[in-house]
């Protein structure tokens, strides 16, 4: 009997182990993510839409030109276009500009929708 009053506070003891191990790993996770978010976010588009709209979002590259690719830092375009616009464009496609959802989840498309909006100059 003893024995086995032991071995349950043992393995209470290691469960409350994991627990605090789990709950510092999220918080240690939550605290982070919007730290890292807004470098990700830059890392995404010179990976991955640089291609065509350029690192200055201009679209001054060969394949900007081809798929005729907005200059993105223009100001009166940024006030004419919301955040859920650009978001579903990024998702779905516009024109020549392929569909991200496969590729990118929607937080990071989030984060690229907040990152085209610092390119406006
Ligand atoms: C193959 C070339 C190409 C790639 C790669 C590309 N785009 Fe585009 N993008 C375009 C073209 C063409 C358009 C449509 C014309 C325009 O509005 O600039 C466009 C439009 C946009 C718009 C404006 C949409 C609107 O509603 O007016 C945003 C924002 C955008 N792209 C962001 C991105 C992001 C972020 C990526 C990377 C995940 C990306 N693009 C990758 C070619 C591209």
């Amino acid at each position: 009997m003893k024995i086995v009053t032991r071995h349950s506070w043992l393995s209470l003891g290691a469960v409350c182990a994991v627990c605090a191990l789990s709950t510092l790993a999220i918080s240690a996770f939550s605290v982070r993510k919007p730290a890292t978010a807004a470098a990700d976010a830059r890392t995404i588009f010179n990976r991955q839409c640089a291609s065509c709209h350029g690192r200055d979002g201009r679209g001054r590259t060969r394949k900007g030109r081809q798929t005729r690719a907005r200059d993105m830092t223009d100001a009166s375009w940024q006030d004419d276009v919301s955040d859920e616009r650009l978001f579903n464009s990024i998702s779905n496609g516009r024109g020549k500009m392929p569909a991200f959802r496969q590729k990118i989840s929607e937080n990071d498309i989030d984060a690229l929708v907040a990152y085209v909006r610092r390119l406006r100059r």
